[in-house]
């Protein structure tokens, strides 16, 4: 039982649907989790601290005001397993996003080493608002897990998204969550992400459409799974996330990226290569800017880049796993079958511009994965978010 014995901080904040929090504290319990509940003062409008208190076992913590409670937010946050916060109300979230403390919730989240998942619940306009989402995007990159808001009738008597998850569905995220944990903790994984830009001049290069989503997609996840992630990023402008367990490691060119890559090999244990990497730089980038005044035509002498998928193919060891991908516009299954031999992958991710809305710049991705013993499982279109997440599930049921 994933959730047996694990020590979970309840953060319930002011929203009508606090008075769910009994059910899944009582799931919890029943679970076999250890629960300490802390409330914000607007919680206490919406559920009894008495019912939480005598459902969990513990006295339920509250405001910063009691003398002793001023370092409490430390010992809390090393002290628990998972930071757990349903409802989360759109002040908290907000307040979460952009680090403000003002009670022992907000304090606690500041200064928590666990793994924090948050439930939002809120009115539908309040949700879509702009400054609801952005704050949701900011902090899916500081690495909570936000889990999905739940649509259909609203206590304002509005129609839409914004309800509270399920008790139930909560409790399923927690376990899927406490499970992957272990699939993938302390491994340690290299993610090469992003376009390459090859310089033909000071001012102009070489690139390609790669927005580096998807390889930040994999770090985000792999990180929320407990592993070591080393981010190799080429240029663009998706933020990375924010981890004491990330090493960012930007840069420009594929010599850049491989020079990262040789850093690592030996001590990696997947690797995920979802760059876009030039096959080919000018030979020699010209020292001054080339000057179009009396020319007709340029050409420009282009050397071949080192491959880095293939370079870790051939000096990889049986025990570490190789997952490339495979960017085709036809005969995709093929092409794919043809790369993971010639540069020994274990796993290629194959995506094709040609379908809707995937691969390059997209926030979706439609991919399927080809092993090397030669299975093929296609999946429907989904955000790179959970396709990182397929893709990781998928070497984690393999190593
Ligand atoms: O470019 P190609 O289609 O061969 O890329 C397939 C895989 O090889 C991708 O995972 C890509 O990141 C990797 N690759 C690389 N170094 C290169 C070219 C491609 O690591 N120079």
């Amino acid at each position: 039982m994933p959730l047996s014995h694990r020590r979970i901080l309840l953060g319930i904040t002011g929203s009508i649907a606090a008075y769910k929090s009994a059910i899944l504290l009582r799931l919890l319990v029943k679970g076999g989790a250890e629960v300490q509940v802390i409330m914000t003062e607007a919680a206490r409008d919406f559920i009894g601290p008495l019912t939480l208190a005598t459902l969990s076992g513990k006295p339920v913590l509250s405001e910063m005001h009691l003398d002793d409670q001023w370092s409490n937010h430390v010992a809390l946050g090393h002290w628990a397993d998972a930071l757990l916060i349903a409802p989360a109300s759109a002040q908290t979230l907000s307040k979460m996003a952009h680090g403000v403390v003002d009670n022992l919730l907000t304090a606690v989240y500041l200064s928590a080493k666990c793994p924090t998942l948050v439930a939002p619940a809120m009115d539908a306009d309040m949700w879509e608002h702009p400054a609801t989402q952005d704050n949701i995007r900011i902090l899916s990159r500081h690495g909570v897990v936000v889990l999905p808001v739940g649509e259909g009738p609203l206590a304002s008597g509005l129609e839409g998204p914004g309800r509270l998850a399920e008790p139930e569905q909560i409790v399923g995220e927690l376990n899927a969550f406490f499970q992957k944990d272990t699939l993938l903790s302390k491994k340690k994984i290299l993610i090469t992400a992003g376009p390459t830009h090859e310089a033909i001049d000071p001012v102009r290069f070489i690139g390609n459409h790669s927005s580096g989503k998807m390889g930040i997609r994999l770090a985000e996840e792999a990180l929320r799974g407990g592993a070591e992630v080393v981010l190799v990023l080429g240029p663009g402008s998706e933020p990375a996330p924010v981890s004491k367990r990330l090493t960012l490691m930007r840069v420009t060119t594929a010599l850049e990226m491989m020079d990262a890559v040789r850093q690592h090999l030996e001590v990696t244990d997947i690797f995920l290569l979802a760059a876009a990497v030039a096959d080919f730089r000018p030979a020699e980038p010209a020292a001054q800017k080339i000057k179009k005044e009396g020319r007709q035509s340029l050409s420009l002498d282009l050397i071949a880049n080192p491959d880095i998928a293939a370079f870790i193919g051939a000096n990889k060891t049986s025990r570490q796993y190789l997952c490339g991908f495979a960017l085709e516009t036809e005969n995709l299954v093929e092409n794919a079958r043809a790369k993971m031999d010639k540069k020994n992958m274990d796993l290629i991710v194959i995506n094709s511009p040609n379908d809707a809305q995937s691969a390059f710049g997209y926030d979706t991705n439609k991919i399927s994965l080809l092993d090397k013993s030669g299975k093929l499982v296609s999946f429907e279109r989904q955000s790179k978010k959970d396709a990182a997440r397929t893709i990781l599930q998928a070497i984690a049921e393999r190593i």
